[in-house]
């Protein structure tokens, strides 16, 4: 039965029923679609706006409706939509008190409630896959702390840093998508139940009873805006184009990284695919989908930007669109999420080669310069100078690591002994203790700092 007929004369035709559907896709609020017209129904009970038995009575036929779906008695299909679905469902079971239950409601102010409350668990539950990552990160970088790497900017080498910074950089942007996550959650966390189809409702019902029941913090202020809102939306589906982002960068890093041209690292057979032609392959394909399914992301972030930019106020049924993108969104960044997490406990890294390769390249470049400078030499001359034992290196095949001192001393009556120890890489990495440098020292600090920020983060549980 739809909610709508009485002012029909003739039935919907099949293509119109079709194309206007949303269960098959918004089946998946029906757990929150209940449970807020459990509340609702408890509301309507203490404000005496139906009888208190059959409130309850709608509150406990609703209850096993739930059991029932959860049990798979109840397949989820023959309405418009899901909010249909479960108040046809509920009269069938308990007749004509079933059809009080939207009293003083509308689906518009109901769908909102719905997904606002959808929203909240999943940004919940994709924060804790953030918290899992972020800790399998520190992990690696506890154990990496000694370890050197080619930094790299454009792509080329740049300076020596610790294998252990270099993982910390990817924590600190994931503890940032926890940020944004936990900060899009507020501004979810207002409930619009009582907003009716846009202009609230005649009825003395009791918002806040009902806001308390589902655990909102908040209960939205004006009617219109409630009813059309979906900020939320746009604003949740970016925190997770973000994640992936993150999750596509860091792909992008473990192909490179894992190439034979680099082989810093080592992806574990079962964790990587071989081609149907060449025997000899390895492919990195979990990173490559990662960083592939980005864009899927990015779609459903412009498709809901593009919904809610023409719509007239209020609700509109161009709404109905932002499921799909919401739905697709989660799925994505669950699914990456979580076998990025299993992929990173099974990559392995060849640290001697990290190394040796941190060493060419003139990797220790700004720390000649910045020797020159601290005996006195102004930066821009110090720099100029290292340009010149740099381009005298490569005409002369030699590094600088092995350069002899009598050679620096040719360029400069600057150089002494030290210079020689200055230009290895150890040095160079163990020479940047600035907070959030690569000594040892601040990754140590930098690791605590994520940890703590981390568990800052999750404080209430
Ligand atoms: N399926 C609809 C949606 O997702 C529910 C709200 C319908 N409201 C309406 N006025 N037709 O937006």
């Amino acid at each position: 039965m739809k909610l709508w007929e009485g002012r029909f004369t003739g039935a919907s035709a099949k293509g119109a029923d079709d194309f206007n559907q949303s269960l098959s896709f918004d089946y998946k609020l029906y757990w929150h679609d209940i449970l807020a017209s459990i509340a609702h129904a408890k509301m309507l009970g203490e404000t005496q706006i139906i009888p208190k038995d059959e409130a309850d009575r709608i509150g406990d036929t609703l209850i096993n409706m739930l059991a029932d779906i959860e049990k798979g008695n109840l397949q989820l299909d023959g309405a418009e939509d899901i909010h249909t679905f479960v108040e046809n469902e509920l009269v069938r079971r308990i007749g004509a008190v079933g059809k009080k239950l939207h009293t003083a409601r509308s689906r518009n102010d109901q769908v909102a409630t719905d997904l606002r409350l959808y929203c909240k668990d999943s940004i919940v539950s994709l924060c804790g896959l953030l918290r899992t990552l972020i800790n399998t990160l520190l992990d690696i970088a506890n154990n990496n702390v000694q370890f050197i790497m080619p930094g790299y900017t454009h792509l080329q080498k740049a300076q020596p840093v610790s294998v252990a910074q270099y993982i910390n950089a990817y924590s600190e942007m994931f503890l940032r998508d926890l940020e944004r996550f936990t900060d899009c959650y507020k501004r979810t966390d207002v409930m619009p139940l009582g907003s009716g189809a846009l202009a609230g409702t005649d009825f003395p019902i009791d918002r806040r009873l009902t806001a308390s029941l589902l655990s909102f913090s908040e209960i939205s202020q004006n009617s219109i805006d409630a009813v059309s809102d979906r900020d939320f939306v746009a604003e949740y589906i970016f925190c997770c184009a973000t994640v992936m982002m993150h999750l596509s960068r860091f792909s992008e890093d473990l192909i490179l990284f894992s190439s034979d041209e680099f082989r810093f690292i080592e992806i574990a057979d079962s964790y990587a695919t071989g081609s149907s032609i060449m025997p000899q392959k390895k492919n990195p394909d979990i990173p490559e989908l990662v960083r592939g399914k980005t864009g899927r992301v990015y779609g459903s972030l412009t498709a809901i930007l593009t919904v809610l930019k023409g719509i007239p106020l209020s609700y509109d049924k161009d709404l109905q669109e932002d499921k799909e993108a919401l739905f697709n969104a989660e799925d994505t960044v669950r699914a990456c999420l979580t076998i990025f997490n299993e992929l990173l406990q099974n990559i392995s890294f060849d640290t001697k080669r990290m190394r040796a390769a941190a060493s060419s390249g003139f990797t220790t470049a700004t720390d000649i310069a910045d020797y020159l400078v601290e005996k006195g030499l102004p930066f821009r001359d110090a720099h100029a100078l290292t340009g010149q034992i740099v381009r005298y290196c490569i005409e002369n095949g030699k590094k600088l690591e092995t350069l002899e001192l009598p050679v620096y001393q040719s360029f400069s009556s600057l150089f002494d002994e030290e210079i020689l120890q200055r230009v290895r890489v150890g040095k160079s990495v163990e020479a940047r203790k600035v907070i959030g440098g690569s000594a040892r020292s601040a990754v140590r600090e930098n690791i605590r700092s994520i940890t703590r920020r981390l568990n800052r983060m999750f404080k209430d549980e």
